[in-house]
């Protein structure tokens, strides 16, 4: 069977440094696979290399069988390649409906093109990640919390097939982390496929699937999550030495 999404020898340079090398890895249909590693270990690259924020130096990706390595982010979105950014954008002066409405806009398909049918469409997203009473206000009263749902809700407006979130439980108390694992676990189960980078080890263990760890730019371990946690490099990447 061929996998929904295919990242195939990827390698990203800057300048002198390598980002992400020789990275493979695949997300089946109605997976959730976790992304870890510590700071700068290539995660946040990687994605950007599937959502076509960033070019690969080297390598491919596939998504449902054909390559999308050439293709730009935008054409990828309306493929159904929906991702949330770590570093929060949301267009300060709009209100936070009309900031998931243009999610709506330029969504999967070309996106729904009538602006009122968007509202819509952003309106139901909003009830979803538990944004509903705020759909008013200006998206810059948003507290830390609301922006990181407000992200969600922006890249589910799109319709993804795919969806990459990018520390979304970064800055959250421990309520806050179950309600936005309880939310993603609801994408799922409406077919969505996930990528979930995060750093709380007890919340990417509950929800993940399959496990995959980065550490300097390379693939260090892919599989259980329970095993991967016990795998003695990965938690030599994340203690910064070796168990004896
Ligand atoms: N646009 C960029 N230009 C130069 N270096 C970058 C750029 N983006 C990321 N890097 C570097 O690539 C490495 C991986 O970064 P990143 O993918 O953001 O890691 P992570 O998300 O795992 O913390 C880091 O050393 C970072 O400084
Ligand atoms: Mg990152």
């Amino acid at each position: 069977m061929t996998a929904l999404l295919e990242v195939r020898h990827a390698t990203r340079r800057f300048a002198g440094l390598v980002a992400v090398h020789d990275v493979s890895f695949t997300l089946e249909a109605g997976e959730i696979l976790g992304l870890i590693g510590p700071n700068g270990a290539g995660k946040t690259t990687l994605i950007s290399l599937v959502s076509g924020t960033l070019a690969p130096s080297e390598g491919e990706v596939l998504f449902q069988g054909e390559t999308i390595t050439k293709i730009p982010a935008y054409r990828r979105a309306r493929l159904g390649i929906g991702r949330t950014f770590q570093i929060m954008r949301p267009f300060p002066g709009l209100s936070v409906l009309d900031n998931v409405a243009v999610g709506a806009l330029f969504g999967r398909g070309g996106g729904q093109p009538k602006l009122a049918m968007a509202r819509e469409q952003a309106r139901a997203c909003l009830d979803f990640v538990g944004l509903g009473r705020f759909v008013d206000q200006r998206a810059d009263e948003l507290g830390g919390p609301g922006r990181k749902r407000l992200e969600l809700a922006k890249a589910l407006a799109m319709q993804p097939k795919v969806l990459l979130c990018d520390e979304v439980m970064a800055g959250l108390n421990h309520v806050e982390i179950e309600e936005v694992i309880d939310v993603i676990r609801k994408v799922r189960d409406q077919g969505i496929s996930v990528l979930v980078i995060e750093h709380v080890i007890k919340a990417i263990k509950s929800l993940s699937d399959r496990l995959l760890v980065l550490h300097h730019g390379e693939k260090i371990a892919d599989g259980v999550p329970a095993e991967v946690l016990e795998n003695a490099t990965v938690v030599e990447a994340y203690l910064g030495k070796r168990r004896t």
